[in-house]
Order: C-alpha cells, then sequence, then structure tokens
C-alpha cells in the first residue's frame, strides 16, 4: 500500500507482531472451541470497551451457538502505557447476568488487575458462569494470579497497538497488531 503524508499510521509501526490473516485464523478456532463449549447454555458476551470491540466483532461472528451481547466501558489507564490498579466503569451492561453463562471479552491481560476487578463485580450479580476471551496475553507483566480462559495469542514484553489496541487513544483502527517505533513516545 503507498503511503502519503506524516500522518499515515503505519509510518509508526516498527514491526508487524501478528497479521490480518493469523489474527483471523485464531479468532476463527477460539470461536469453533466457545461455539463447542457453550451449547445449549445461555451465553452472554461482554465486550470491554474500547479495545475490545474489533475483537468482538470478529469473535461474535465466528461463534455459532446463540448469543447475546452487552458492552462494558472502563478505563484504568488513561493515557499512560502503565496500569494504575484502579478500574473506572464508565458504562455497565444493560441486560440482567443472573444465572446466565457470561464471557467477558477483553484485547490484553496485562497486570491483571481489570480482569480481576470485572471478575469480581460480574460475580457479584450471580451469574452460572464467569469466562474471560483475551486476544492477546501479556504473562510476563502478571501482578495478579489470573489466566485466560481462552487465548488468542501470547505476546512478549512490548507495548502493541492495532487490532483494537490503542496508544493515547490511537492506532485501534490498524488491521494488524504491531508494535510502535520508539519515536512516537519520546514525541
Ligand atoms: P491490566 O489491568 O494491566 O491487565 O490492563 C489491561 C489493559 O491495559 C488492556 O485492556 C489495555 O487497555 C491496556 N494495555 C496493556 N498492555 C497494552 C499494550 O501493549 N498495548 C495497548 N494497551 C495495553
Ligand atoms: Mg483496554
Amino acid at each position: 500500500m503507498t503511503m502519503w503524508g506524516k500522518e499515515f499510521m503505519a509510518q509508526d509501526i516498527e514491526k508487524v507482531l501478528l497479521s490480518e490473516e493469523e489474527i483471523a485464523k485464531r479468532v476463527q478456532e477460539l470461536g469453533d472451541q466457545i461455539s463447542a463449549d457453550y451449547e445449549g447454555k445461555e451465553l452472554i458476551v461482554i465486550c470491554v470497551l474500547k479495545g475490545a470491540s474489533i475483537f468482538f466483532a470478529d469473535l461474535c461472528r465466528s461463534i455459532s451457538v446463540h448469543m447475546k451481547m452487552d458492552f462494558m466501558g472502563i478505563s484504568s489507564y488513561g493515557d499512560a502505557q502503565k496500569t494504575s490498579g484502579i478500574v473506572k466503569i464508565t458504562k455497565d451492561t444493560d441486560t440482567s447476568i443472573t444465572g446466565k453463562d457470561v464471557l467477558i471479552v477483553e484485547d490484553i491481560m496485562d497486570s491483571g488487575y481489570t480482569l480481576t476487578y470485572l471478575i469480581k463485580m460480574l460475580k457479584d450479580r450471580q451469574p452460572n458462569s464467569v469466562k474471560v476471551a483475551c486476544l492477546l496475553d501479556k504473562p510476563s507483566r502478571r501482578e495478579v494470579e489470573i489466566t485466560p480462559d481462552y487465548t488468542g495469542f501470547v505476546v512478549p514484553n512490548e507495548f502493541v497497538v492495532g487490532f483494537g489496541l490503542d496508544y493515547a487513544g490511537k492506532y485501534r483502527n490498524l488491521p494488524y497488531i504491531g508494535v510502535l517505533k520508539p519515536e512516537v513516545y519520546s514525541n
């Protein structure tokens, strides 16, 4: 693809970590696994905004059993690259999850604080089960003991963007997952 101008997003990417094709293939595998595991259950798939939105849209379309969608807005990061451990709910679900089988869909598990908090909060509402699907897992950064039930890819300790993941709110629309050039941070 030709790139014009200094504003072109892909010019800020040092390397592609996961291509569109690799992601699509893995998401379909996760969808198949989830479909098998939740057959006959009352599945509610919750998208954690905004990072999970792209993964969520693809994952839901690869699930072949009945399910309902819901959305939660949280903020734990601000514009910084490191977690604060403080999770703020900016938008809650609007369907009742009591007695239902909940699958939380998140972009990445890093320290693990965000999902630990969310799982606890949702379990208080007495669902039948709560599980987590993460597109990416960065286990080297974990600060609390938690592992996703469904993981797309384990990634090294590098700050990645694209396919929903952002740096300072940008790069979410990049169709693949890449590592940013260091000069992007220092500018
Ligand atoms: P945790 O609470 O530390 O597990 O934070 C998870 C959240 O941190 C994710 O939902 C992302 O918003 C953000 N995050 C962690 N690592 C990255 C990364 O490499 N790129 C972009 N966002 C990240
Ligand atoms: Mg996020």
